[in-house]
């Protein structure tokens, strides 16, 4: 289903130069506290636990073009909570940048559902497998940079990964590689072109906007971005861009139509995979939390703005927006 509500003409908005000023100065304004830590933020998320299915106890193959290297060195992800879309892209690309770096061959199920999403070409990632001497690295917390998972030392032997690996951190040495890696398979992309259309939205300059509530608002803590946040970082792309149409995807589609539709804001809903093809097709983001829409964010080519609120109180919570946020991304309340 493609929703089109109040489209048309926005206003011409005030151009570049002054534009640009003006996300500076956000940037400046809004510095980030120093984090103060109480809670660790693993605590609060469900079902992270060590799992039998990928631990070596049960033999498993290599891949084939790999089989019997007893000279090579491979790193895998052992973590049994690999969460959904978002999720499991952070652990591929870290796992990914981790490999490159320890000079490890990452390796990473077929399976997985990113597969079915972007035109992945990886080979090393054939599964079932078996990982023998392996030693465990694990990540302290979630939304932080774990520098001894990347450590060289002591570096010549099979590595497991366990934990969350959630920064950009972890695959910045890739970064474009990646980007390439995450591009839409070809019928997914057509059908994000075929919306587009459809909203007669092609060749205007289209901010993506992704709206996180669902499942968030019943986690007890974790703060979900107020109509405030998107108003003003609405406001913000309207003076910095002419003409722009803002396109939301959301898991809560009732807070949006009564909150944020205006005439330039239309929602598209349709599947997860094409909620997600259409907002990292567009020219510039506004995402809220959770890492769905961090890699919407990440993917389009222009500015980003994230929600600061995010997990929730800064003195609550062990997260270091500097590890979780690239450098360039405007942060706003
Ligand atoms: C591993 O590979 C061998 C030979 O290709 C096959 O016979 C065996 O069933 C495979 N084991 C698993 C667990 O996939
Ligand atoms: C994996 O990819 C590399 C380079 O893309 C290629 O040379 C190699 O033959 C491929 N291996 C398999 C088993 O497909
Ligand atoms: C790493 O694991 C592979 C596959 O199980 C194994 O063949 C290899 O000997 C291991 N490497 C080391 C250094 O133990
Ligand atoms: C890392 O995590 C694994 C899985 O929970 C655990 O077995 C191992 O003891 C941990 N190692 C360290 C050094 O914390
Ligand atoms: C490397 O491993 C040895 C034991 O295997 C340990 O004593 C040493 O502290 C480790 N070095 C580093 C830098 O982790
Ligand atoms: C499509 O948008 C253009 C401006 O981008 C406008 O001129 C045209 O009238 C629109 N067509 C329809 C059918 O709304």
């Amino acid at each position: 289903m493609v929703k089109m509500k109040f489209t048309g003409s926005g206003r011409m908005g005030v151009l570049l130069l002054g534009a640009t000023f003006l996300v500076f100065i956000y940037k400046i304004i809004i510095r980030p506290p120093n984090h103060s830590t109480v809670l660790n933020f693993q605590q609060w998320i469900p079902n992270i636990k060590y799992t039998d299915s990928m631990s070596s106890n049960s033999p498993r193959n290599i891949s084939c073009d790999d089989h019997q290297s007893r000279d090579k060195l491979y790193l895998e992800f052992n973590f049994a909570h690999h969460g959904r879309l978002g999720n499991r892209m952070f652990h591929y690309a870290s796992l990914r940048g981790i490999g490159a770096s320890l000079k490890h061959i990452p390796l990473w199920k077929r399976t997985d559902p990113i597969f079915q999403l972007f035109e992945i070409n990886y080979n090393k990632s054939v599964s079932p497998f078996r990982l023998d001497n392996r030693v465990f690295r694990n990540t302290t917390n979630m939304g932080i940079y774990t520098e001894s998972i990347v450590d060289m030392k002591n570096s010549s032997t099979n590595i497991s990964i366990y934990g969350y690996v959630q920064s950009w951190k972890y695959f910045h040495n890739i970064e474009d590689e990646i980007r390439k890696e995450f591009t839409l398979q070809k019928d997914k992309a057509d059908r994000v072109e075929a919306i587009f259309k459809g909203l007669n939205v092609t060749s205007r300059i289209k901010v993506g906007i992704h709206v996180r509530r669902g499942d968030f608002l019943h986690f007890l803590g974790l703060t979900v971005a107020p109509k405030s946040y998107f108003d003003k970082a609405i406001e913000i792309f309207k003076k910095i861009l002419v003409n722009p149409v803002f396109i939301v995807c959301t898991d809560d589609l009732k807070w949006v139509e009564m909150n944020l539709l205006t005439r330039d804001v239309l929602i598209v809903h349709e599947s997860v995979f094409i909620d997600f093809g259409v907002l990292m097709s567009c020219d510039h983001s506004i995402v809220s939390s959770g890492s769905f829409g961090w890699w919407t964010g990440f993917l389009t080519k222009g500015t980003t703005i994230y929600f600061r609120g995010y997990p929730g109180p800064e003195k609550m919570y062990k997260f270091h927006l500097d590890d979780y946020y690239p450098p360039h991304w405007i942060g706003l309340y």
